[in-house]
């Protein structure tokens, strides 16, 4: 199942990609800035902004170590590393993600704050309580135990950490338009209500669950890309460069199943109790 699953996000030399796209867009490529990459590298609906209110939220502190469980190319685990001077190990599923992921670490000089290791959010390389906080963007959308991977993220961290949630639920409104970013065809899709989701980080032990739905955001989202899409002026340095040729598909289809009420789009913060 996990080659299955990364061949969906990233195959092929997906740092050559954005090393070109870098070129393309005028940015040298032998070193950069975390702030430089934001258009590429928050791998998920509205990008940057949404990691930029996540982390508005996150109680963080200096000195900090989090995990970011399915990291993609590492933007959101360097932008947190940064903002918050704490280190961020990243754990995720795609190989070429991780090779990227490391060496965009390496070009914006952040390669001892942020690590990323290749492995599968439901069994996370990582002793028992190691983390102060830990945060998953957009990967559940993929995982098939669920309570699994609840369980790792509840061991990991530390009595008081927090963990934060991000994901598109599943709606009331009707079996989703395929293909969306996280499924061609349906295949390896394992969507949950959001009150299932509450449940489930329930019985894993999380407390002080507090769910936002964040549908609206994400569709302005999803349209702004489609107008810059239809008027042929996406922008170099892009997340559609990970998507793929279906990148207009996936994004009109991400926004339809929103708009029709067939996924539910949520951000959960929760803690481990003390
Ligand atoms: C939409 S991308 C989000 C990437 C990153 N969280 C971000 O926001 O930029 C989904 C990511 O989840 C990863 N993923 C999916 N299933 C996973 C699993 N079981 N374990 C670890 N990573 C996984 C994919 O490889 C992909 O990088």
């Amino acid at each position: 199942m996990g080659d299955a699953v990364s061949d969906q996000w990233g195959t092929g030399d997906v740092l050559g990609r954005v090393l070109e796209a870098m070129r393309a867009s005028g940015l040298p490529t032998d070193s950069t800035t975390v702030e430089a990459l934001v258009p590429v590298d928050h791998f998920h609906a509205r990008g940057f902004k949404s990691t930029q209110e996540l982390a508005d939220n996150l109680p963080v502190k200096p000195g900090d170590r989090l995990v970011d469980i399915g990291c993609g190319i590492g933007g959101p685990a360097r932008y947190l590393a940064q903002r918050f001077d704490c280190r961020v190990e990243g754990i995720d599923i795609t190989p070429p993600f991780v090779t990227a992921g490391n060496h965009l670490s390496a070009l914006t000089g952040m390669q001892d704050r942020v690590k990323i290791v290749l492995g599968d959010g439901q069994h996370l390389p990582y002793p028992d309580q190691s983390f102060d906080g830990g945060y998953s963007q957009h990967v559940t959308m993929n995982i098939a135990d669920r309570d699994r991977f609840f369980a790792e993220a509840f061991r990991v961290l530390r009595p008081g950490a927090f963990f934060a949630l991000t994901e598109h639920g599943l709606g009331q409104g009707g079996p989703v338009h395929h293909p969306v970013p996280w499924s061609d065809d349906g295949s390896h899709e394992h969507l949950m209500t959001p009150e299932d989701t509450v449940t489930r980080l329930k019985a894993a032990g999380f407390e002080r669950i507090r769910l936002s739905e964040t549908g609206p955001k994400y569709l302005e989202g999803y349209r702004r890309m489609m107008e810059l899409a239809a008027k042929g002026d996406l922008p170099r340095l892009g997340v559609h460069i990970l998507l793929g040729p279906d990148a207009p598909a996936k994004t009109r289809n991400a926004a339809w199943n929103i708009e029709e009420g067939r996924t539910r789009p949520i951000e959960i913060l929760c803690f481990r109790p003390v």
